[in-house]
């Protein structure tokens, strides 16, 4: 198979290289015209340093577009990690772009009301939010299953009361980490992909390609839902449901003639979630600041890469650890299957523990090096260390 040059465009070889009509129609199509005059500004002033090393995963909240390549005032500041050998010029797309998008942005002054109407709102949201919004429904009608059909047909026990917070409540968290898995998932679907083609010069599918690209919105709308999960469950005990479920308790203990309800490993259980939940959600609040251009902006491409990338890892980590330690000895519990189907938290923290095992496995040393050698030109199929690629063009 030839081997295809290198695209100027392709920063961060955990994303998908751009054609030179992707990054157009992104570009023309997604990007607010401001953002795209100054990016055609840039890569047609000066040479563009492209980063190999970017090939390390950024699995993340960072616009995985253009937004973050082609910004002429971010600050590159560490050039150890930028390899100037691949410094090019693509002066022929830059000088393509530039007037293009200047006519784009004036164009839409000039648009007839009615056309205006007619574009496409937030059309990367498109994805994430049909995908989230499914997840939801699904995720909805099983635990209505669940947790209020089956004890109203099995017991004819009424409890539809908790359909507004408590069965929301087990919806929001169990989407809000699927999203977030579904952020990390593309990067480690994208390192087998190089690891088995021994090349970062072959193109991605067109699905991986655009679920790359929508990431950073996987990742906003996890963090919504996660907040809102937060906020629901700190309200519990404000619920007069609760206030009259805590009096039954006291009651039957009094009944019982015991003196003291504590039950220690449950003590700890409540500590040790909440305590970690806190915790991912204070991560994923950082990743979505740090997703904000004019923040994202202000940093190196180191410092980005490593809160993005590194601490989006260990938000994953503490919220699978989170739900994992909510069911505590539930995992055992084999009343837990009720009509034989698993509670809703073995459910969603399946591909979570499946990303984090890949991702576990990714970090061996024989395969970790093999990806970096990847990422930096290396391919299998020529076996020979890439020549750079301003002398190849
Ligand atoms: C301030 C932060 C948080 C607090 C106070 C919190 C609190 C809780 C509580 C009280 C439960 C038990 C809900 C129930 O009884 O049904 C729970 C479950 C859960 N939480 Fe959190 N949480 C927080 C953050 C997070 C985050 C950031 C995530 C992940 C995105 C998350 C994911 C989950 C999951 C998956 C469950 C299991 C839901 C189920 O029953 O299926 N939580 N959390």
């Amino acid at each position: 198979m030839g081997k295809q040059p290198p695209l100027p465009f392709h920063v961060n070889a955990d994303q998908p290289r751009p054609s030179s009509q992707t990054v157009a129609a992104s570009c023309h199509q997604r990007l607010p015209a401001f953002w795209a005059v100054r990016k055609s500004f840039t890569a047609h002033k000066r040479r563009f340093p492209l980063n190999l090393k970017t090939g390390q995963l950024i699995p993340n909240f960072m616009d995985q577009d253009e937004d973050q390549k082609l910004e002429p005032g971010r600050n590159v500041g560490n050039h150890d990690d930028l390899n100037m050998d691949s410094q090019v010029t693509r002066t022929s797309e830059a000088t393509v772009f530039f007037p293009f998008h200047q006519n784009n942005h004036s164009g839409q002054f000039e648009c007839p009301p009615s056309q205006y109407c007619k574009q496409d709102l937030f059309p990367k949201w498109h994805l994430p939010v049909k995908i989230a919004s499914i997840l939801s429904l699904l995720t909805f009608l099983y635990t209505l299953l669940r947790d209020v059909i089956h004890p109203f047909v099995t017991a004819h026990e009424n409890v539809f009361y908790k359909i507004p917070i408590l069965i929301i409540n087990k919806v929001l968290p169990g989407v809000s980490i699927t999203l977030l898995a579904l952020v990390y998932l593309p990067g480690i679907l994208a390192a087998g992909f190089q690891l088995y083609h021994g090349t970062k010069y072959k193109r991605f599918p067109q699905w991986l390609d655009r679920w790359m690209l929508s990431r950073k919105q996987f990742g906003l709308l996890s963090f919504f839902l996660a907040a809102m999960h937060a906020c629901y469950s700190l309200c519990y005990p404000m619920r007069r449901s609760y206030r009259y479920k805590l009096l039954n308790w006291a009651y039957q203990q009094v009944k019982q003639k015991r003196e003291n309800a504590w039950i220690e490993h449950d003590v700890w259980r409540m500590e040790i979630y909440v305590s970690v939940g806190i915790l991912g959600l204070a991560l994923l609040a950082i990743l979505a600041i740090t997703s904000i251009p004019s923040v994202s902006h202000s940093l190196t491409w180191r410092e980005f890469h490593h809160i993005q990338s590194k601490m989006g890892y260990l938000a994953l980590l503490l919220c699978t650890v989170h739900a994992s330690v909510f069911a505590w000895n539930k995992w055992v519990d084999i009343k837990q299957f009720v009509w034989y189907t698993p509670p809703t938290f073995m459910i969603v923290v399946f591909l979570p523990i499946v990303v984090l095992i890949c991702k576990s496995i990714l970090l061996f040393p024989c395969l970790r090096k093999k990806i970096e050698k990847i990422r930096c030109g290396w391919d299998a199929n020529t076996e020979t260390n890439e020549t750079p690629v301003s002398s190849r063009l």
